[in-house]
């Protein structure tokens, strides 16, 4: 079945996220770090941010994973930069209700509304919110500084 328009450029979006991913690597001087395993695969993403007065001044990632963990996490940086603590957690909850095939208005999540056809792939969801969970860890304890989880089955 041919690919509609729209799904090609959503995929392609996908793809040059996952292949040259924005904010990747680490930071030099992160606030917080968190690292999340998804158990499911073995693979693996740290999120590490720069909070300055409850603002996510800059953010990075790393780890290991699919094409869909690394572009989610991809677009999850371009989407939170800039943004407070609470502002992103709504848009973490957004993307949640997003890719569970939630009828949305995902504007705000930028590039990572193109992921919306996870949904239709539910052993695909745990890759495309991995990056969203660590973030969630930071979100919900700005205090601690380093942090390792795996997210639940
Ligand atoms: Fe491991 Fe997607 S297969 S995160």
């Amino acid at each position: 079945m041919a690919l509609s328009r729209l799904d090609q450029l959503y995929r392609q979006v996908i793809l040059d996220h996952s292949s040259h991913p924005h904010h990747h690597g680490n930071l030099a001087d992160s606030s917080q770090k968190v690292e999340l395993h998804n158990p499911t695969c073995g693979d693996v993403v740290t999120v590490e941010v720069k909070l300055k007065d409850e603002i996510i001044e800059d953010i990075a990632f790393s780890g290991h994973g699919c094409s869909i963990s690394t572009a989610s996490a991809s677009m999850m940086t371009d989407a939170v930069i800039g943004k407070t603590l609470a502002e992103a957690s709504q848009l973490s909850e957004l993307f949640s209700d997003l890719v569970q095939g939630k009828d949305v208005d995902a504007t705000a999540l930028e590039d990572g509304a193109m992921l919306s056809g996870v949904a239709k792939f539910p052993a695909r969801i745990k890759c495309a919110t991995l990056a969203w969970k660590a973030l969630d860890q930071i979100i919900a304890h700005p205090d601690v500084k380093e942090y390792k989880e795996e997210i639940e089955e």
